[in-house]
Parts: structure tokens; C-alpha cells; sequence
């Protein structure tokens, strides 16, 4: 298959008009691009076609009209029925930007070698009010000539885009540890926010001091990737066997209110086996290699 050849002012069809696949299609439309939607529920287009898109009826009609194709589905199964909607894919750039897990990604990526088909994949970090700013975070992977020619259009996503490498699972790989980050945060959040109201503390009150937590992550982050990297975990901060006993006052607590606890006791647990193995004194980023059983320490 010869490699693709894209100019900024090529013809790009938005497949799926969800939030992002309108904001993603909007973007294109404002930076000039020529651009063309299709959407199972086609009302969802009208507000983009006022703006200056293309409605196409069907996706066969959606991909003729493009060079680039960009998939922005609800998830890989919605990604797989689309795609099955037309036939003749041979030498065209499919970039999807569905959320997926990393072997949903390799598998579209067998499909799009099974078509004659350049793909792109990617990952869209951040909420759709970021896209087309500085704010926006977008990761890319797979076939890398694609996406140097689809750059272009890629680039009016916003932010600084970032190729991965030729495995077309990388992007989704990072993109779930980081909704792993995001998902577990935003439960912690949720449960500070329960037992601090059990106990009385309004919200607002609460909030002056949890907003104070969130900015230390970012240091830890850093110094967790660093002993990670090392496999050296100093205790000298903050100790496996002290965060033992603070997350068992927090249990203790939150049983006295009747509040769920499972999470932080399913916490406790990958604690509690770092202290068993004899870490009790070593820093907190050990508790990563605590979390599966063939990785014990
Ligand atoms: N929204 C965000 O801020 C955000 C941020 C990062 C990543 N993402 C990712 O971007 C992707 C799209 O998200 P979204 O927010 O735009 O909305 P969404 O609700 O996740 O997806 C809606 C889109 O999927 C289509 N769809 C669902 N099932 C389908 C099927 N079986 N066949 C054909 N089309 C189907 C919908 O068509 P209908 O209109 O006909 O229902 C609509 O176009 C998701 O993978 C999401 O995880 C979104």
C-alpha cells in the first residue's frame, strides 16, 4: 500500500456526532477544512451543516466524499457496525478516536489490514470544551506516515499532538491507566465528600482543605515514576505501614456512618499484602508492584 498523501485542505469525514464528534467536526469546519458528517441519527448534523459541513445520507456516501475518515463512536462495537456500512476502504486513512480498550485497538487494527485501509488511532484525553484549545490533550498511534499527512487536520484538535509509536493498542494502553487515575480520584472524591458531610461538614467548608490534596499528586507522580523506574522506594516520607493504619481509621470511620467502605477496604488490601511481604517501612509507590499476584514485590 503506498503511503498517503494529505494536504491541509483535503476532504475529512466525521463518522458519529456525539459531543466530541460535533466539537471534533466544528473545529475542522472553523479552521477551513472541508468536511463531511454522518451520524446514525442524521439531526444531529444540522447544526454542523449551518456551520458549513456536508451531511452525507450514509457512511458510503460520507467516505466517498473524504480521504480522511475520523470514527467518533460511543465504543468499538458502534466502531464495528459503522465501518461494516461500506465496502470499498482500499488506500483511505481511518483515524478512530472511540475510547477503547488497547486489544479492541490491535483488533481494528487487523481490520484496517484486512482492507487496505492506513489507521490511525487515538486517544482524546480531555473534555470537549478543550478541543481546538492549548488545553486539549490528545495521544495517536499506528500507521506513521497517516498520521504525518493527517497532521494537519489532527493539529486543529489542539493541544501538542503525540505520536506513540507504530503499535496501534499504545494510545488506548495509556489512555485507560489514566481514566484508572481519573476514575479512582473521582471515587475518592466522592467518598470524602459522604463522610465529611456524616460527620457535618458542609461542602464548601470541605472543599478549602480537599483542594489542598489534589496539587500534592503532581509530585508524587513524579517521584512515584522515578523509585518505579529505580526500584527503589525510600520510607522517608511516608511509610506502607502508616498508610495501613490511616486508611483503617478512614474504614473505621466511614462503618460508624453506615458509609460503603468496599473500595477503600479492597485499598487496604493491596496494603495490607506489601506489609506481609515485609515492605511495611519502604515508600508508597511500592504498593504498584502489589496489585497483581505475579508481580509481588
Ligand atoms: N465527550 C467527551 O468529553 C469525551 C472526551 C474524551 C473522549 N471521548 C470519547 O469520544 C467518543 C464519543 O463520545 P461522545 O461524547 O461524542 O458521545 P457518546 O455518547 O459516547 O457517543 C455518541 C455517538 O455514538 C453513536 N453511536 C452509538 N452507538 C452506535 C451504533 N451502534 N451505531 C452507530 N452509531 C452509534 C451515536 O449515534 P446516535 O447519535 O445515533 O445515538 C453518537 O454519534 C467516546 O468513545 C468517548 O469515550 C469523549
Amino acid at each position: 500500500m503506498s503511503d498517503p498523501q494529505l494536504t491541509y485542505r483535503d476532504p475529512v469525514a466525521v463518522l458519529g456526532l456525539g459531543p466530541m464528534g460535533r466539537a471534533l467536526a466544528a473545529t475542522l469546519i472553523s479552521a477551513g477544512v472541508p468536511t463531511t458528517v454522518w451520524n446514525r441519527t442524521p439531526d444531529r448534523a444540522e447544526a454542523l451543516v449551518a456551520r458549513g459541513a456536508t451531511a452525507a445520507p450514509t457512511v458510503t456516501g460520507a467516505v466517498r466524499a473524504a480521504t480522511l475518515v475520523i470514527t467518533c463512536l460511543r465504543n468499538p462495537a458502534a466502531v464495528d457496525s459503522v465501518l461494516a456500512g461500506h465496502d470499498d476502504w482500499a488506500g483511505r486513512t481511518v483515524v478512530d478516536v472511540t475510547t477503547s480498550r488497547p486489544d479492541e485497538a490491535r483488533r481494528l487494527s487487523d481490520w484496517a489490514d484486512g482492507h487496505r485501509v492506513h489507521l490511525v488511532k487515538g486517544a482524546i484525553l480531555t473534555p470537549t470544551p478543550t478541543i481546538g484549545t492549548p488545553a486539549a490533550i490528545t495521544l495517536w498511534c499506528g500507521d506513521r506516515p497517516a498520521f504525518d499527512a493527517a497532521l494537519p487536520a489532527l493539529a486543529t484538535f489542539g493541544g501538542t499532538p503525540a505520536h506513540l509509536g507504530a503499535d496501534p493498542g499504545a494510545a488506548a494502553a495509556y489512555d485507560m491507566a489514566l481514566l484508572d487515575l481519573f476514575g479512582t480520584a473521582v471515587s475518592g472524591l466522592t467518598h470524602a465528600f459522604a463522610l465529611a458531610s456524616a460527620e457535618g461538614i458542609d461542602p464548601r467548608s470541605f472543599a478549602r482543605y480537599a483542594a489542598g490534596i489534589a496539587p500534592m499528586l503532581g509530585e508524587m507522580t513524579t517521584r512515584f515514576a522515578d523509585q518505579l523506574t529505580e526500584e527503589r522506594f525510600p520510607g522517608d516520607l511516608s511509610t506502607v505501614a502508616s498508610a495501613h493504619s490511616g486508611i483503617t481509621h478512614v474504614i473505621e470511620t466511614a462503618d460508624t456512618h453506615g458509609i460503603d467502605s468496599a473500595v477503600l477496604r479492597a485499598a487496604r488490601s493491596v496494603i495490607a499484602r506489601a506489609v506481609t511481604a515485609g515492605h511495611g517501612e519502604d515508600g508508597l509507590a511500592r504498593l504498584a508492584r502489589f496489585l497483581t499476584p505475579v508481580r509481588s514485590g
